[in-house]
């Protein structure tokens, strides 16, 4: 039987500690579901349907990466993909409260599925999404924080922000 897990989260955009902690699940299984939570209560710098194209362009030639987006309950979107393991990334003890939490509550809300914690690699341990993206919104150097393609979505989505503003 093929091992499956879900690695959701909201991606706006998948950084470089992201795609290591992908990396490192795909040691454990045979492939993994990146969930893009697409929640309407949010106002999200990329789209849904952006942060989920640039993790398949991310992914293009690894088959063993399935990227999709799911709203409503991670534990539904875990029990209608049959998988019962959910990989989170836990980055400093800062994390762990947040993450400690929403565990419990997963496992509260269906008993049946196992949340799984991976560290990254040191070197993206201060890293997320929304430090990447205020750094870049103010002129900083995002260099090896995100793919090149990655940057280059950024630049065109601050440009075309930008043009509309005018
Ligand atoms: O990348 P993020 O924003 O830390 O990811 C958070 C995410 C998407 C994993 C979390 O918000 C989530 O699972 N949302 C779905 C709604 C849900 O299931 N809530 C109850 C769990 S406490």
């Amino acid at each position: 039987m093929e091992r499956k897990a879900i690695y959701p989260g909201s991606f706006d955009p998948i950084t470089n500690g992201h795609i290591d902690i992908i990396q490192r699940g795909k040691k454990i299984f045979d492939s993994i579901i990146v969930g893009v939570l697409d929640n309407p209560k949010k106002s999200p710098f990329f789209s849904t349907e952006e942060r989920v194209e640039l993790i398949r362009q991310v992914f293009a030639n690894d088959r063993a990466v399935e990227v999709t987006s799911f709203s409503g309950l991670l534990v539904d979107f875990a029990h209608q993909n049959k998988v019962k393991i959910v990989i989170r990334g836990l980055r400093a003890i800062s994390d762990f409260e947040y993450e400690f939490q929403m565990a419990l509550m997963n496992r509260k809300l269906a008993g049946d599925i196992e949340i799984l914690f991976m560290m990254p690699s040191l070197k993206y341990s201060f890293l997320s999404s929304n430090l990447v993206r205020e750094a870049f919104q103010l002129g900083g150097c995002i260099k090896g924080l995100v793919p090149p393609l990655v940057e280059e979505a950024l630049k065109n989505k601050l440009s075309n922000s930008k043009r509309k503003r005018r």
